[in-house]
């Protein structure tokens, strides 16, 4: 967070050209997964471009989430599904050892691409549907922060956690 690459819109990709896709998901997944992130979008480690990553099967981080096929998506469109939100803990790479308090559309539909071009469409609600606005928003130039409601509920993970204001695992893809 400072970045100003963080606040920009990314780009859409136009060609899905193997030779620069696998590399930078490559490098997406081994960042996500030194993290023991739950999701990471291209703009987090410097490249414009509208791709983001997520999914785990367990995650010891997430103990009581439910697993996430993990996902290649491009150039993803998201819709609401109904008004329904959800408040939850937020963390991101981008701000590191932070949490905040973010409303979530509770059932979205998502469509885009994985890195062949072959298209994706799923219906999801909860955790799932929470990881995919998240890593989104990051195309749009949006960090989480910039969504939390009640600055009171923002603050550092371990001061949270000691103080018990946290007691639930919260969603997010900081370390
Ligand atoms: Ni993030």
């Amino acid at each position: 967070m400072g970045d100003p690459r963080l606040l920009e819109v990314s780009t859409e990709v136009d060609v899905f050209d193997a030779a620069i896709l696998e590399p930078l998901l490559t490098d997406m997944w081994d960042t996500m997964a030194a993290e023991n992130g739950a999701g990471l979008a291209a703009p987090q480690i410097g490249v414009m471009q509208r791709v983001v990553i997520f999914g785990f099967h367990t995650n010891p981080r997430y103990a009581d989430a439910p697993p996430i096929p993990q996902t290649v998506l491009i150039n993803p469109v998201i819709t609401a599904l109904g008004d329904t939100q959800e408040e939850g803990w937020e963390g991101c790479l981008s701000v590191p050892g932070m949490r905040g308090m973010v409303p979530r559309y509770r059932d979205i539909h998502y469509r885009g691409f994985d890195q062949f071009g072959n298209e994706i469409e799923r219906e999801v609600s909860g955790f799932h549907a929470r990881v995919v606005q998240h890593e989104c928003d990051h195309l749009d130039g949006v960090l989480y922060p910039q969504r939390i409601r009640d600055m009171r509920q923002f603050g550092f993970l371990d001061t949270l956690s000691e103080t018990g204001v946290i007691e639930l695992q919260p969603c997010d893809d900081d370390p």
